[in-house]
């Protein structure tokens, strides 16, 4: 079972990566009123980046089936993997044209923390969450914080590439452990 998630979810980054695919991912915005306050409220009340937590839930079509908060941390998981996918297709394309040494060393091992951090939401993370096993969960949306925001994407020769992406992914994904914190202190 793992096995198998692991590989599709190998083959889809893969996909990604090599075709350099803009993946059509939900974001319209649809049903804001009907997604309600519960968002809104746990946004304000449990998260760093209320704002961005907010406006990136919002657009996000997964949203508007939560009515608990357990099954808005789990979606708010969903979406932190869904746009790290988004922002590495986006620095994955400058690996073919990159032509200065440390720049590639760099981006290469940024890509890499970024492949990780997916996987550990995916692979780790919600199976855990859906077992109700919060701390483990949280530990995995904690390390993913912590890959993204991983020295090698924090070069100065990337950073630039990213072209102001990843301060507003690092928050989001800060946002998401703050809730998933939340649900490991209060799991009923
Ligand atoms: C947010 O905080 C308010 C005020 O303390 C409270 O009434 C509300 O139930 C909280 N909502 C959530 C989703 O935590
Ligand atoms: C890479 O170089 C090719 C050929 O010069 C160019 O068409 C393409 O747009 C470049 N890609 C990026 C991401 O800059």
């Amino acid at each position: 079972m793992a096995k198998q998630l692991v590989s599709s979810l190998q083959i889809s980054i893969f996909l990604l990566v090599i075709l350099n695919l803009n993946p059509v991912f939900s974001s319209a915005k649809i049903g804001v009123d009907r997604i309600g306050s519960l968002v809104r409220e746990s946004c304000k009340n449990w998260t760093e980046f209320p704002n961005i937590c907010i406006s990136t839930l919002e657009a996000d079509s997964r949203s508007i089936s939560v009515n608990t908060f357990p099954q808005l941390c789990r979606v708010a998981m969903e979406v932190a993997s869904t746009r790290i996918s988004e922002t590495l297709s986006f620095i994955s394309q400058f690996q073919v044209n990159e032509t200065d040494p440390t720049t590639q060393f760099y981006l290469k091992a940024c890509v890499r923390k970024y492949i990780a951090g997916t996987s550990l939401i995916e692979v780790n993370a919600i199976p855990a969450f859906d077992e109700k096993d919060f701390e483990e969960a949280y530990n995995d949306v904690a390390l993913v914080r912590q890959l993204v925001a991983d020295s090698e994407c924090d070069d100065s020769s990337v950073t630039k590439l990213f072209n102001g992406r990843q301060t507003e992914l690092i928050q989001f994904i800060t946002d998401v452990v703050n809730l998933a914190d939340r649900q490991r202190r209060n799991p009923n």
